[in-house]
């Protein structure tokens, strides 16, 4: 039995977030997500999350593709996690590329790549300006 682990906070949940946990998944046999809590999204990387985290929770923990969301309380925690569930791999978008390679002696370092045209960041600006025309589609 493999085990991924993945890191994120997956607001406003889109296709992008879809396609890099199945993407994920497919590098094992199941598949962990360590949720950021708004807290930890909020002290550490200055955002605020429009969806709270029980409801986030509830969106990652109803896919096919995950079988367990832990929270990510600190930027410290990952070795902790890769040791405490066994990890085989930990997964990230390739956003992050090279910034995990200290896992490495731990287990196996994947950086995914991203989908094209679609972020959290990006659905709260088209609503925010008002736009009128549709994100493009990644599928
Ligand atoms: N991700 C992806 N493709 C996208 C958006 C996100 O593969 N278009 C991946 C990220 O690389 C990360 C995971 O999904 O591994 C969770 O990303 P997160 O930061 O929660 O989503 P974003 O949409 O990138 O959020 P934001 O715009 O707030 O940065």
């Amino acid at each position: 039995m493999r085990t991924v682990l993945t890191y994120g906070t997956f607001d406003l949940f889109h296709v992008g977030h879809l396609n890099l946990l199945n993407r994920a998944r497919a590098h094992g046999d199941q598949l962990i997500v360590a949720l950021s809590t708004d807290e930890f999204n909020l002290k550490m990387k200055n955002k605020v999350t429009a969806i709270p985290y029980p409801d986030r929770k509830k969106i990652l923990e109803a896919l096919r593709c995950v079988d367990l969301v832990i929270p990510e309380n600190n930027w410290e925690q990952k070795i902790e996690d890769v040791l405490k569930h066994q990890v085989d791999t930990f997964v990230m978008g390739h956003d992050w590329e090279g910034k995990f390679d200290f896992l490495n002696e731990y287990c196996e370092v994947v950086y995914l790549p991203r989908t094209e045209n679609i972020s959290s960041s990006e659905i709260k600006t088209h609503i925010s300006k008002g736009r009128t025309t549709q994100i493009k589609a990644a599928v």
